[in-house]
């Protein structure tokens, strides 16, 4: 990994905001009907649909309090849309890895460049091949950290994230995912501080042991599994997609106030909710 020590000259300190303050997100592309689909979907087909879904997300997320960023679409990377991918930001650091899918590394610069800008004064932290990484791998809750041993990630990848975490004094546990899955977060999510939601099916009932102190995991049956992929915020609202009856009653038995969202369309992508959004 080469690390740089600060992604530009700055004199700004590097300020700890709420990890979900800000989102990145990027338009659906023209050519998104050739987006890999390999998992929940067998490939777009409608882009206004998507489009008009995407955008709805987006006031989700302005509905939640986030502040979101829109970059444009680039037509020449039918995933662009799934930004999660292709960075990471973790405690005043900017992780870019090398993303798991060759096609989809073109959709990095513009990305990078943007977080760059941003987030003046954090460390960047470059991958290099042979390490492999898509941060639809990754989860957080709080100071513990999950990657997913994927056809994207690969375990030099998951070496350099160690490196990474052990610097900050992150634990990181290894979770291997099955072949009929894609992404951690394709079967997994946060959807407060102190759940796990999961699917039965995709991974072991003790995947995610150790867990930290107070934190529980649900267990989704395997039919719900698109379900399991949420966005929680502090509030306590949290995004899930919809027609998944058993998510939604797990989590309103948490006292979570769930907001439905169709994103169909970008389903048939194998995307899910975290995959379209890089919070920072
Ligand atoms: N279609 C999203 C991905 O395969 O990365």
């Amino acid at each position: 990994m080469i690390y740089t020590t600060n992604v530009v000259a700055s004199s700004m300190a590097s300020v700890k905001l709420d990890g979900k303050s800000r989102a990145l997100v990027r338009q659906v592309p023209q050519s998104f009907t050739d987006a890999l689909a390999k998992f929940f979907g067998s490939g777009p087909q409608d882009i206004e649909l998507a489009q008009s879904q995407h955008h709805n997300y987006v006031k989700a997320l302005e509905d939640a309090g986030v502040e979101v960023t829109v970059m444009e679409a680039d037509n020449a990377h039918p995933d662009c849309v799934f930004v999660e991918d292709q960075a990471v930001v973790i405690d005043g650091h900017v992780l870019l890895p090398v993303p798991g899918h060759e096609t989809r590394r073109g959709e990095q610069p513009p990305i990078a460049e943007f977080l760059i800008n941003q987030l003046k004064g954090h460390k960047l932290c470059r991958m290099e091949l042979p390490a492999r990484m898509d941060g639809g791998d990754i989860i957080r809750i709080r100071d513990k950290f999950y990657v997913g041993h994927s056809t994207r990630t690969n375990s030099e990848g998951i070496e350099e994230l160690k490196q990474l975490l052990d610097h900050l004094g992150h634990e990181l546990s290894i979770i291997n995912i099955p072949d009929h899955a894609l992404h951690l977060t394709s079967v997994s999510s946060t959807p407060s501080d102190n759940l796990i939601l999961a699917s039965e099916g995709h991974l072991p009932k003790d995947a995610f042991e150790p867990l930290p102190e107070g934190v529980k995991v649900l267990w989704a049956p395997e039919e719900e599994v698109y379900g399991c992929n949420t966005i929680g915020f502090p509030s306590g609202d949290v995004l899930i997609p919809i027609g998944h009856p058993v998510v939604k009653s797990l989590l309103e038995g948490e006292g979570l106030n769930v907001i439905e969202l169709d994103v169909s369309e970008l389903r048939n992508a194998d995307g899910s909710l975290t995959c379209c959004s890089i919070f920072y």
